[in-house]
């Protein structure tokens, strides 16, 4: 619980508060194949660039990294057909002493990063993990202590071996939770006194959306075509569920292996306005929060809530349970609630008593009031506040926001330098509505840039949506040379913490140094 001191009253943060950066593994390492690494899913999405979109209804775009097992199959026989921007990532595994020391320079406290589980088990489940994988994740760990930077490592960030997912199609089997359970116990041990903070699964809610790296579920196309996800509720939460209890075994583990170390879940924080005072409007607005709150609801209370049974009733979903499931679920909860948050929701009755799932990750109804970034995400710091609140009044448990952050499509000037006045502006909006939320009385403990460094999009696999205070010097086709130069962004968020979040002015000379 922070206390609010008179620092605080005054527009600090906490002096502890963990200042710093979010990233995955499969959007950054690169060195798919290196050192014994095991392919993944996600090293067959392939690159959806801008000018493919062009002209294209941002939400009318397929979900790529939801393939069904015909589109699986046709990337791995034709690769000559793709390009897969997340096999090179920034590789990252190769400069990852550099990166980490220029995001020490902006005086991070905290790195937000992910276990690519294939580098250690290649298949997810081999009898023996991979010598050199485990190595690689020492050497970043201990670049990152010498440096005073606290890691904060993801289990599984959209991350799912491929032998996993075409085998045993993901978490639809339960030899996948055994196999994941055996991947934690083997990074607790081993990284026990180098990992103090640990999140399970990166985005859970991701299920509804058909996210196969999420859930590593293939699904067969419908015979005579179709939707292969359309309405299959009953796997989608039987899915669901296997991760639930993956993730309290994790949580279990974690408490036994290491007890001076805590574990957070991930949740894809939407944050819902009805569109109008209509009460319907408004019911709506409590049937999507519901499914939003499903997972934390489970990982945090360790039980399922009572209203999911209603829609389990009407849509026929009926799990498919181990006989110590509940005990475990109840056993493995969470010591903090971690989310990320990006924009809010506009909802609209849809005339239905039992609503499914949205599916959606992307905003259907525009906010008049709110403006968006060139992808469609409207802007919204005060709904940070609003949903700290929310959380913090569900959970009672510590808060980590463990991704904020806007991609905007920015290149060098002729000087080399990045002006990103549009990531600031974003930042100081929202650093300003987490500092009230903390003077309410919210126990906030960090915030983690998304993307401090560019990286490759997850959702469209391209580069030329830039999150970085750090600029990488590569497009969506991996051309470029490499190099780091530090952005405007870069100065402001490095005075920002300086200050302990005092000093919010966009006030960074134009002929800052790269
Ligand atoms: C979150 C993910 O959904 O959004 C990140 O956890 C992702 O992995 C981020 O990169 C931004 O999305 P995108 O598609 O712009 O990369």
């Amino acid at each position: 619980m922070t206390e609010i001191t008179q620092e605080i009253l005054n527009g600090a943060f906490p002096e502890d508060f963990l200042w710093g950066g979010a990233t995955a593994a499969n959007q950054i390492e690169g060195a798919w194949d290196e050192d014994g690494r095991g392919p993944a899913i996600s090293d067959y999405a392939p690159l959806w660039d801008h000018e493919a979109r062009e002209g294209l209804d941002i939400h009318s775009m397929p979900p790529l990294n939801g393939v069904s097992r015909q589109s699986l199959q046709d990337r791995m026989e034709h690769p000559e057909r793709y390009d897969f921007p997340k096999r090179r990532g920034i590789d990252f595994y190769h400069t990852y002493e550099q990166d980490l020391e220029l995001m020490a320079e902006m005086g991070f406290k905290v790195f937000r990063m992910s276990i690519s589980w294939s580098r250690i088990f290649p298949n997810g489940d081999d009898p023996e993990p991979n010598e050199a994988g485990l190595a690689f994740y020492d050497r970043v760990f201990d670049k990152c202590r010498e440096l005073g930077i606290e890691p904060m490592v993801t289990l599984s960030h959209f991350d799912m071996p491929l032998h996993l997912g075409m085998e045993y199609d993901g978490f639809m089997s339960r030899h996948t939770v055994d196999a994941f359970a055996t991947y934690c116990e083997t990074v607790f041990k081993r990284y026990k006194g180098k990992v103090k903070y640990w999140m399970t699964f990166n985005e859970i809610n991701h299920v509804y959306a058909n996210l196969c790296t999420c859930n590593g579920v293939i699904w067969d196309e419908p015979e005579g075509g179709g939707n292969p996800y359309a309405g299959r509720w009953n796997d989608k939460f039987q899915a669901a569920h296997n991760m639930l209890v993956a993730s309290a075994k994790a949580c279990i583990l974690c408490h036994q292996i290491d007890p001076d170390a805590v574990i957070g879940n991930m949740l894809c924080r939407l944050e819902n306005y009805a569109e109008s005072s209509k009460p319907e409007d408004q019911l709506q607005v409590l049937f999507e929060d519901h499914f939003n709150w499903f997972f934390t609801d489970v990982q945090a209370f360790g039980e399922y809530p009572y209203y999911i049974k209603r829609f389990f009733r009407d849509y026929g979903v009926d799990i498919k349970m181990e006989p110590d499931d509940l005990e475990t679920l109840k056993e493995g909860t969470i010591d903090y609630v971690s989310i990320s948050y990006y924009m809010t929701y506009i909802m609209r009755y849809k005339g239905k008593e039992s609503p499914e799932p949205s599916g959606s990750l992307l905003t259907q109804i525009k906010n008049p009031h709110l403006e968006m970034t060139e992808w469609g995400w409207p802007i919204d710091p005060v709904g940070l506040r609003i949903t700290l609140n929310h959380i913090y009044d569900r959970y009672h448990l510590p808060i980590f926001i463990s991704e904020n952050g806007s991609g905007i499509a920015i290149e060098p000037d002729e000087n080399g330098r990045v002006h990103d006045d549009a990531h600031i502006e974003y930042m100081k909006g929202h650093v300003e509505q987490m500092h009230q939320a903390i003077l309410d009385g919210v126990d906030v403990f960090g915030y983690a840039w998304w993307g401090p460094i560019d990286l490759v999009s997850s959702g469209t696999s391209e580069m030329y949506k830039r999150y970085g205070q750090i600029h990488v010097d590569l497009d969506d086709y991996g051309r470029g040379s490499g190099k780091r130069t530090r952005a405007k962004s870069f100065h402001y968020y490095k005075k920002l913490i300086g200050s302990r979040g005092r000093d919010l002015e966009n006030n960074v000379p134009d002929d800052f140094e790269i």
